[in-house]
């Protein structure tokens, strides 16, 4: 009798210990994805006033020029320098090809998505109207 008492007890204590680490893990989980979520959406974010060369051209340099450019156009596509980006901006497929919209071949080929913040700006200079400055 005694003994079934004790196994019962650890069992109880079993129990308390698994519920304190869950706990401990999911609450220390949301941290972090809050820290990340205001991290890229407040504090490093600029999505004002954006200009082509400050902000869109080096997007575009370090993710798509290698495969997009005057000498080396995959799919016919140059996206050097304004004049070449501009049609496809327009068009929107250059914005449907970063966030990965059904019904073309999500971009940069054989590579992550741009980071959220990259999208974000790409698109904010598609809505402030693709100034070129
Ligand atoms: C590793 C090479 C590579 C990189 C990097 C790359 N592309 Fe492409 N891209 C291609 C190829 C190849 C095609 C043509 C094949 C296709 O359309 O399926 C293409 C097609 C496209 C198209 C037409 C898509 C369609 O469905 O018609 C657009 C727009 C485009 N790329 C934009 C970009 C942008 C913007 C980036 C950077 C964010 C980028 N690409 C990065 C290789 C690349």
């Amino acid at each position: 009798m005694m003994d079934f008492y004790r196994k019962k007890m650890v069992g109880e204590k079993c129990k308390i210990l698994v519920s304190v680490s869950l706990f401990l893990l999911f609450t220390s989980c949301t941290y972090h994805n809050e820290q990340e979520y205001f991290a890229s959406t407040n504090d490093t974010c600029k999505t004002e006033n954006l200009s082509f060369q400050t902000d869109i051209q080096p997007i575009l340099q370090s993710n798509c020029i290698s495969c997009h450019n005057t000498g080396y156009a995959s799919g016919g596509i140059n996206l050097e320098g304004y004049e070449n980006v501009k049609p496809y901006a327009q068009s929107g497929i250059l914005s449907k090809v970063i966030n990965h919209e059904n019904g073309v071949t999500a971009m940069p080929m054989n590579a992550d998505k741009l980071s959220d913040c990259d999208i974000n700006k790409i698109d904010a200079w598609i809505d402030q109207g693709l100034k070129n400055n």
